[in-house]
């Protein structure tokens, strides 16, 4: 199969002359206004994909539009009138959810489920494929440890493996088993690489990453992407320490292609040859084109750079025909690989509907984090009298959250509508989206109030950062209000970030974090608060205070000051003279409704010789945990490492597995994780990928905060 396709590869770049070579590496839109024309650039083979956007920032875009006739008619030229018949291929920013919305993909995340995230994409991915898109721009990889950064809501989160993991699950549903299939899409792992790096989360900023944290940080997700088999990867808008990754050689092709395996094409993001000249690095287009082409940059998009420079590059000697030819040949690999040559005009059906709908809300349910649960409050007694206020109780399109571009608003019911139907009309005693009065509350009996607060959708995406993350003042006013009724406030948050909530949090007593779950958000945050369902979510990245505290994140690596460690020491306050020094909810966290308690941790042996280890032995690590409460729940049972000493400082914890797991009440399970090499291992000074001697502590719990401790020594 690979040969034949290196056959087949080899025979038509024999026929292709140079300008059909470099259309293969261009990526244009559909020209709405003057379609004739995109029909004869596709004609005459000068382009080889065309992106289903309408603008750099669709993100932002509301249900961008859709030329589902021109994309089926533009196909048939490619295919049947273009010298060589090659198929172009379509990509669109399928980033969670087509027509049914799922939650963002920070939220989906937070449902540490990797099977359920690779089953959603499955299914989004079928969606697409019925309407003729063969490539989405997904997974988003970028670790994010500073939350004002608008596009965190688009990553997995602060930590490098469940970034790997997400990648993998996001990767194996998109693709399927067989990226040939006519349901599948081609994956593409974004943006690689340091985008989330950028300085006080202003998008496109600058990013400094030393080796060592690029490598043990920033890159793990990226490679479990590759050995997932991504067919493409996209380079990133931001430069690192003065170098544009879309020019660098030693990323593009030194660590991406030749280091990580990656036969797949590299697209750039959107215009990014252009920036090459907006980051001063390149005088001119032509210079930008060279640069990139020969970093190992195979498709541009939008810029046309490429369309217009490179056949000069080439006359000119500066750029080998041979370093074109290979990126042509990575382009055409995809195209092979993902049937188009076959399949570019069958159509094939959306999946499911009923499913598909399910699945979003099961997604959802699963994403919800419990972050505060004062005597039990919750769940609500569905007999209760309740008061429904807060400014999202009649939002839909929020519910959502950024880059939705194809969905079904009719499909998504708000708060109002799901509490209302969870707990009966007659129980729903006062309900007021704008009007917040206290005096509301108090006359109208209830015995609860439900408030919905949080961010809508505009406040997170591309281009889309905060400098303030904090739950606004006229919200905690609120909070404050439904506090002084004396009756029990729960707050529902809709976020697509870790807001600072210092604010909020001493006015409720009961908060559950519901992100923007897509259309699933306002039936499962019902279900949840009336016990139907029992929340199991996690917080993929840690929940600040204040602003201020900014970046923070668990995966820290150790103070030169014991003491000092803020973030695993609640009595230290020296972090800073004027805030909180501790998180206001760790990584990891997240309670049930049921009690989780976790007892004898042990490990398989006391010490390991480092030869062994490198030879592939393994270890096992077993904690026995119980459901010491009445309600069947799921538990995600975590597993950290701190690896004590080492020639390089380490991280304070590393998350190193985790699995979610079903247990009814009252029931006890031995969880058991297998370690080596690729657990305890972390990228040297030098780059290698090494386990040193010394000692490892090793934890188990349900968030990175856990002292469930045992050790293992290497040696
Ligand atoms: C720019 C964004 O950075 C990227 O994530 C997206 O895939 C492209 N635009 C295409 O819309």
């Amino acid at each position: 199969m690979v040969k034949d396709i290196e056959k087949k590869i080899d025979e038509l770049l024999e026929q292709m002359t140079l300008d059909e070579k470099i259309g293969q590496l261009n990526q244009t839109q559909i020209n709405v206004n003057d379609v004739e024309k995109t029909k004869e650039q596709v004609r005459s083979g000068k382009t080889g994909s065309l992106i289903l956007a309408m603008s750099g920032l669709a993100g932002n875009s509301e249900n961008e539009h859709f030329y589902y006739d021109t994309m089926k008619e533009l196909q048939k030229i490619a295919v049947e009138e273009s010298r060589l018949h090659i198929p172009l291929i379509y990509g669109r920013d399928v980033i969670h959810g087509y027509n049914v919305m799922f939650p963002i993909p920070l939220a989906m995340a937070s449902s540490f489920n990797m099977e359920l995230v690779e089953k959603c994409y499955r299914l989004i991915a079928q969606a697409a494929a019925s309407d003729g898109i063969h490539w989405t721009f997904t997974p988003m990889l970028d670790l994010a440890r500073d939350a004002r950064w608008g596009r965190m809501a688009e990553g997995p989160g602060e930590d490098p493996y469940l970034g790997a993991q997400m990648a993998k699950a996001v990767v194996k549903g998109v693709q399927g088993d067989d990226v040939s299939d006519i349901n599948s899409l081609a994956a593409c792992a974004k943006h690689f690489i340091g985008y989330g790096a950028s300085e006080g989360g202003r998008d496109y900023h600058h990013v400094e990453l030393t080796d060592y944290t690029l490598r043990n940080y920033y890159l793990p997700a990226f490679k479990a992407a590759v050995d997932a088999g991504v067919q493409t990867v996209m380079s990133s808008f931001n430069e690192i320490g003065g170098q544009p990754v879309t020019s660098s050689k030693q990323l593009l092709t030194d660590l991406l292609k030749d280091e990580l395996g990656f036969d797949g094409f590299i697209i750039g993001d959107w215009d990014v040859l252009n920036q090459l000249k907006y980051h001063g690095v390149a005088e001119n287009d032509y210079e930008a084109c060279k640069q990139a082409i020969n970093a190992g940059l195979d498709m541009d998009m939008m810029s046309e750079i490429y369309a217009k420079e490179l056949k000069n590059a080439v006359l000119n000697g500066e750029v080998s025909e041979a370093v074109v030819d290979e990126a042509v040949r990575r382009v055409l690999r995809v195209k092979f690989r993902c049937g188009l040559f076959e399949n570019a005009l069958k159509t094939t059906e959306m999946p499911d509907f009923n499913e598909y709908l399910q699945l979003s809300e099961e997604m959802a349910q699963e994403c919800m984090v419990l972050l505060k649960n004062k005597d039990n409050v919750l769940p609500l007694d569905k007999n209760k009298k309740i008061a429904l206020i807060g400014p999202m109780l009649d939002e839909r399109r929020p519910l959502l959250g950024c880059w939705s571009l194809n969905f079904d608003i009719s499909l998504v019911k708000n708060y109002r509508e799901c509490f209302t139907e969870v707990f009966g009309k007659e129980n729903i005693v006062a309900s007021e989206s704008h009007l917040w009065d206290e005096q509301l509350i108090k006359i109208s009996g209830a015995d609860v109030v439900v408030l919905f607060l949080g961010e809508g959708n505009s406040m997170t995406g591309e281009t889309h950062s905060l400098a303030n993350i904090e739950i606004s003042d006229t919200q905690k006013q609120l909070a404050e209000f439904a506090h002084s009724t004396g009756k029990p406030v729960i707050a529902i948050v809709t976020a697509g970030r870790p807001l600072g909530l210092q604010k909020l949090e001493s006015y409720v007593d009961a908060i559950l974090y519901t992100w923007h779950s897509g259309t699933g958000t306002a039936p499962a945050a019902a279900k949840i608060i009336a016990g139907e369902v029992c929340p199991s979510g996690h917080l993929p990245a840690t929940l600040p205070r204040v602003t201020g505290q900014l970046p923070l994140y668990y995966n820290v690596p150790l103070s030169s000051h014991e003491l000092w460690n803020g973030y695993y020491r609640k009595d230290c306050q020296r972090n800073y003279i004027d805030a909180a020094t501790l998180y206001m909810y760790p990584f990891g966290y997240g309670l049930s409704y049921t009690d989780f308690t976790y007892s004898n941790i042990r490990v398989s042996e006391e010490s390991i010789r480092l030869e062994e280890l490198n030879n592939g032995k393994k270890f096992i690590v077993q904690a026995d945990v119980q459901n010491a409460g009445n309600f069947d729940a799921k538990a995600t049972v975590q597993l950290y490492i701190t690896d004590k000493c080492a020639t390089m400082k380490r991280s304070m914890r590393e998350l190193k597995a985790f699995k979610k797991l079903a247990f009814q009440k009252n029931t006890m399970q031995t969880i058991e994780f297998e370690l080596g090499f690729e657990e305890l291992a972390f990228y040297n000074a030098n780059g290698d990928f090494v386990v040193e001697k010394g000692e490892f502590d090793i934890y188990i719990g349900d968030n990175c905060m856990t002292s469930l401790k045992t050790s293992i020594r290497i040696q």
